[in-house]
């Protein structure tokens, strides 16, 4: 896989499920992202690490083509995002399911309406059809008995699991998950982490998981990459980002616990990299 950075051709551009390359934005005169790369293939999971306020969440909705780089460009699945029109853009977002940063229910509807929603609101399917998916992907996160529950029924854990059910009901080809594990017990946590590798193995869904969450960074990451401050300062594997020298990632693993929680080999200390949750210590 080419390296964040390296000129790339439009071929190479189409075998990646995500490819960013150079991308420049600033938000009112701040720059936000800044000469920002970065390549995730067909069927990966893609962890973004970085601070409160590097960019994460603006990286997700450059991919969502919510915003448009003042430069580069921003591919999904072979096609450019930053150069569509919204026409074109509704179509790409339908093959992509997005958890939103704390969830993001609608609290007047229940559990079962919450996951039909993008369903019905492409008004493409009849009424029969909706409930089977919306069963089926209540169903892939152990809620199916809470269809008919609003959401202030809810514990934490349970509204994450209902949003990365509406996330899957369309059947994407990729997943977006913003801070997937925030404010979740381990257990929890755990079990949605469970759930973004389910997904890629028995669906081959592609995934972009934004956190700093280090546990779940490492449970679920094929590519890890790290943003400081809208500068991307690595982009590899799990074992990279520990061996790293670059001072901010240091400082930001230093910080989270990293130096006491891992050990040499990139799997968090008494946690096992296959068996989620089993060896938990
Ligand atoms: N619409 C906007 N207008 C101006 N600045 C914005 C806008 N959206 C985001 N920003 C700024 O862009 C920077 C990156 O924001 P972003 O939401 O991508 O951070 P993040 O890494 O997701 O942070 P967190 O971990 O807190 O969610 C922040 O400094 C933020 O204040
Ligand atoms: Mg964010």
């Amino acid at each position: 896989m080419p390296e964040a950075g390296a000129g790339m051709t439009d071929s190479e551009a189409a075998s990646s499920m995500i490819h960013l390359e150079h991308v420049y934005l600033a938000l009112g005169d701040a720059p936000i992202l800044k000469d920002v790369s970065l390549d995730l293939n067909k069927g990966e999971t893609g962890v973004i690490l970085g601070s409160s306020g590097s960019g994460k969440t603006t990286i997700l909705r450059l991919l969502l083509g919510l915003y448009r780089p003042d430069s580069g460009r921003v591919f999904v699945n072979g096609d450019e995002v930053s150069a569509m029109g919204e026409d074109d853009l509704y179509r790409v977002r339908g093959m992509m399911g997005m958890v939103f940063q704390g969830g993001a229910l609608f609290d007047s509807l229940t559990v079962g309406e919450n996951v039909a929603y993008r369903l019905t609101e492409r008004d493409e399917l009849d009424d029969e059809e909706v409930e089977t998916r919306v069963r089926k992907s209540l169903g892939f996160v152990g809620l199916e008995d809470s269809i008919d529950l609003m959401p202030a029924e809810l514990s934490g854990g349970m509204k994450k699991r209902v949003a990365i059910a509406r996330g899957i009901a369309a059947s994407p080809k990729m997943m977006l998950y913003d801070e997937p594990t925030a404010g979740l017990d381990p257990i929890n946590s755990f079990n949605v982490i469970r759930l973004i590798k389910k997904l890629k193995e028995s669906e081959g869904v592609t995934s972009v998981v934004v956190t700093h969450d280090l546990v779940a960074a490492f449970e679920v990451a094929d590519r890890i990459a790290f943003i400081h401050e809208g500068e991307l300062v690595y982009v590899g594997d799990r074992d990279g980002v520990l061996a790293c020298r670059d001072t901010r990632v240091h400082e930001f693993l230093g910080r989270s616990g990293c130096v006491a929680l891992f050990s040499g080999n990139g799997a968090p200390a008494g946690y096992s990299m296959s068996g989620i949750g089993r060896d938990k210590v």
